[in-house]
């Protein structure tokens, strides 16, 4: 059997470091050969993680992220932790000539003062943005390709832009007025205890948070001002909902002209013609999480509401998988000439 490439991943034990660690565990040309983190250094990555059992040798003890040890031992090295932790670590790895996936937020913001004034922070690597590609395949595959940075999408960002892109793509809908009403589940969060993301504060409730301001707004509008071809804002509204995985986006667009279903259908599945993990629904099916949990796809669902004179464009992805951890393994694929879907051929887990 041909020698596998080795993958690195600092910040194992968040929400997206398991689930790349799940992902990498039946890859067949990728093994987790190092996996840090600061809190449970010294633990087998099956001790902690009893569902990864069985999966050596990809079964790994943590390490204490050091990234001299990092860019030594690894082809690909992903950065599975906060933003503004990322910058830096990302900086040393390239500049020692490894490839990185970051799946932070401190490389899609292409404008360091948009960077700084979301994120409340100066960015220390600017020299790095010019270099790092936006790791949203359908829009940007042939430069992954060749890339040594992927900035890795954000999970909200996933779902409106690649609901969004092709009629905005295509002039059929106006640039201002766009609204995305996002649905996410507790995951989204990350791993670590706070006292809102508690069972019985996100359990039997719904809310809304972060209206209007939340930090995903300008990579958002960043990526549909490209679409567009001109600089739009959007109305951004996210939720907690009360399960642990997936999210839901219900985005409103006045139409320039009035557009059926079933041409705006037609629209959406010529853009995405080709692309395995799109799945532009028949009309009159509406997406679902349940129905994308685990796995790469994104649902897009369509109607045309002529009485509003709307187009209503609703997307589904798990926030872990597409949303995170499977985009940022399909990206690693890119960038090491695998095939792009390797490790990520898994159907949706039902119920
Ligand atoms: N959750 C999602 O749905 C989602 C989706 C898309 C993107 N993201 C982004 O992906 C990144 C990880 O998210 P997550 O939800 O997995 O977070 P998380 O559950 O909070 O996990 C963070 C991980 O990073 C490690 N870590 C924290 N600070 C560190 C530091 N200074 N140096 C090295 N390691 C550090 C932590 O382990 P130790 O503290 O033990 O070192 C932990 O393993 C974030 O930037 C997040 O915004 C998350």
């Amino acid at each position: 059997m041909p020698q596998k490439l080795r993958a690195g991943l600092v910040g194992v034990t968040g929400y997206t470091g398991l689930e790349l660690a799940r992902l990498l565990a039946s890859h067949p040309n990728l093994e987790l050969v190092r996996a840090t983190s600061r809190s449970e250094a010294g633990k087998r990555l099956s001790d902690l993680f009893p569902n990864l059992l069985q999966t050596a040798p990809g079964d790994v003890t943590l390490t204490q992220p050091d990234v001299a040890d990092l860019k030594g031992a690894c082809d690909v090295v992903f950065l599975a932790v906060p933003h503004g932790t990322a910058m830096d670590m990302a900086g040393e790895l390239l500049d020692a000539g490894a490839r990185v996936v970051d799946l932070s937020a401190d490389f899609r913001l292409r404008d360091k003062d948009v960077y700084a004034r979301w994120y409340g922070l100066e960015h220390r690597r600017t020299d790095l943005l010019p270099q790092a590609v936006f790791g949203l395949v359908e829009l940007y595959r042939e430069a992954v390709r060749g890339a040594r940075l992927v900035a890795n999408p954000g999970c909200y960002p996933t779902s409106a832009i690649l609901g969004l892109t092709p009629a905005l793509e295509a002039g059929v809908a106006e640039t201002d007025g766009i609204v995305i009403d996002a649905k996410s589940g507790a995951t989204g969060a990350g791993r670590g205890a706070k006292v809102p993301m508690l069972y019985c504060e996100v359990s039997d409730t719904f809310r809304a948070y972060n209206i209007g301001k939340h930090r995903h707004t300008p990579e958002i509008e960043q990526e549909l001002s490209r679409a567009a071809g001109s600089d739009l804002v959007i109305s951004f509204n996210p939720h907690l909902l009360p399960m642990n995985r997936g999210i839901l986006s219900t985005m409103y667009l006045r139409l320039k002209t009035p557009m059926s279903t079933a041409e705006a259908r037609a629209l959406y599945a010529e853009r995405y013609a080709g692309e395995r993990w799109i799945r532009v629904l028949p009309e009159g099916v509406l997406p679902e999480t349940r129905n994308v949990r685990g796995t790469m796809f994104c649902d897009i669902g369509l109607v045309a509401d002529p009485r509003s004179g709307r187009l209503i464009v609703l997307s589904a992805i798990d926030n872990l998988c597409r949303g995170a951890s499977g985009q940022a393994l399909a990206n690693a694929n890119l960038m090491l000439g695998l095939p792009e879907d390797a490790g990520l051929s898994c159907a949706p887990l039902l119920p």
